[in-house]
């Protein structure tokens, strides 16, 4: 146990860390691009804040949230999801007072006790983007295209983008209603979730797993046919943006989101390669949500994407770069000696920004030549007992293998001119 993270979480190693800067510097600059501010909240929160943001009767809520209560004797959560924090930052903050769109991202990790498999942790990061205080299709198709080309800057292609509305409070209830009556004879022979699910939130049942309920669900009435006519036009403006903008969509109106503050456009990104967890982000509207949390009715959007998946699908589509870790200098100390020297040149060498490192284990020349393979040294400086004496070094060049004898004090500009020239 000591010796083991929980279940469902990963460790970020050295080897791979360099795949997870690659994707979130594309985040910062995609973001920069479209000029959305970078914004950090804790990583957990007051629970109320996730049961009134989220939804009691959604799955998060139900199942899958690590509530705990501190010393004080608070019960906090620890976050599932962004949006509803960054609701909760922009309504403390009044981030509304200045901007009248406020357009944020974050990076982070999420955490859910949901069975962990390929594509699906208990924590995991997400890269997400909110755009608050506006109704304007634009901002929909804005938020949407970012998403898009996020993934295409990757090089993901063959993505699927399924877009819906899932009406509003004005429309919702016709849909409800109608819902309940096609399933009212079903009932019993739902599965036991989905059977709670029809009185408190019958649109959870076309988003039901199971493969019976699945089977049953065919020929539902669809929330497109019952939009009010501000959502069917809301609607329309999106998807002749979308279409305007060259970014190609399949309509499914039954698409419903996991997460009960959507309204109007809802959306998600798949990568069918990614088998049952295939989709990479998911967003829509959440034109209620301020209110709800405690602010004046302001409209909204964002979307988030799954970080690990998507560094699963550029594995698996051979796209992550490789990314070079390579110092500059590696110094080679051999003897007692030589090991104050060594390190003062390393001193002299990092303050004039040239990448160095040294062995601190006092190996034999074999091991450190190997570590200064490993580390992709661009040349080494080799000191011991007799270079000390005559105050000079042996510099390879790790690419041609020559080699030099070079005065002590020369060494630095020597490399200097080398390296960053
Ligand atoms: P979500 O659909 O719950 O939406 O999550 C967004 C994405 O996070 C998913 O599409 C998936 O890629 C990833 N994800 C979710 N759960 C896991 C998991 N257990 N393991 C790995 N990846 C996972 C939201 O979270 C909303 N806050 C998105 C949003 C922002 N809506 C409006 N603004």
């Amino acid at each position: 146990m000591l010796t083991t993270g929980p279940r469902g979480t990963k460790d970020i190693l050295p080897d791979t860390i360099g795949q997870w800067l690659y994707v979130e510097k594309t985040v910062r600059d995609i973001c920069e691009l479209y000029g959305y501010k970078e914004i950090r909240t804790p990583i957990f929160e007051h629970t109320e804040l996730f049961l009134r943001g989220i939804g009691e009767t959604t799955d998060v809520v139900e199942k899958e949230m690590y509530t705990f209560i501190d010393r004080g004797k608070r019960s906090l959560t620890l976050r599932p999801e962004n949006t509803a924090a960054t609701v909760r930052a922009y309504l403390e903050h009044k981030l509304y007072a200045d901007i009248a769109v406020n357009k944020l991202f974050y990076i982070g990790s999420m955490f859910r006790y949901d069975r962990p498999q390929a594509g699906r942790y208990r924590e995991f990061h997400q890269f997400g983007v909110e755009a608050l205080g506006t109704l304007n299709p634009a901002i929909d198709a804005e938020i949407i295209m970012l998403a898009v080309q996020f993934l295409k800057t990757l090089g993901l292609n063959d993505l699927k983008l399924a877009l819906n509305s899932v009406g509003c409070p004005n429309c919702r209830p016709v849909y409800r209603e109608r819902l309940q009556e096609f399933f009212r004879d079903k009932l019993e022979v739902l599965c036991s979730d989905c059977q709670s699910r029809y009185d408190r939130n019958p649109m959870r049942i076309l988003d039901c797993k199971n493969e019976h309920c699945k089977e049953l669900s065919m020929g539902a009435p669809n929330i497109t046919d019952c939009l009010c006519d501000e959502c069917t036009d809301h609607f329309e403006q999106v998807k002749s943006l979308l279409t305007e903008a060259g970014i190609e969509f399949e309509l499914d109106p039954r698409l419903v989101r996991g997460l009960d503050y959507y309204t109007k456009t809802a959306f998600e990104i798949q990568y069918a390669p990614l088998g049952a967890q295939s989709a990479v982000a998911g967003g829509g509207r959440y034109d209620g949500l301020i209110e709800e949390c405690g602010g004046s009715p302001t409209p909204a959007i964002g979307f988030a994407v799954g970080l690990e998946r998507v560094l699963l699908a550029l594995e698996k589509q051979a796209l992550l770069p490789g990314v070079s870790q390579a110092t500059d200098v590696f110094v080679v100390a051999l003897g007692v000696t030589a090991q104050k020297p060594a390190f003062k040149l390393l001193c002299d060498l990092r303050a004039k920004s040239i990448k160095a490192s040294m062995d601190f284990a006092g190996r034999s020349l074999k091991a450190q030549m190997k570590q200064a393979n490993k580390a992709m040294a661009r040349y080494v400086v080799m000191l011991g007992e007799n270079e000390v004496n005559d105050s000079c070094v042996i510099l390879k060049d790790m690419i041609t293998s020559d080699q030099e004898k070079i005065a002590i004090q020369e060494i630095v500009n020597k490399l200097y001119a080398e390296v960053k020239d």
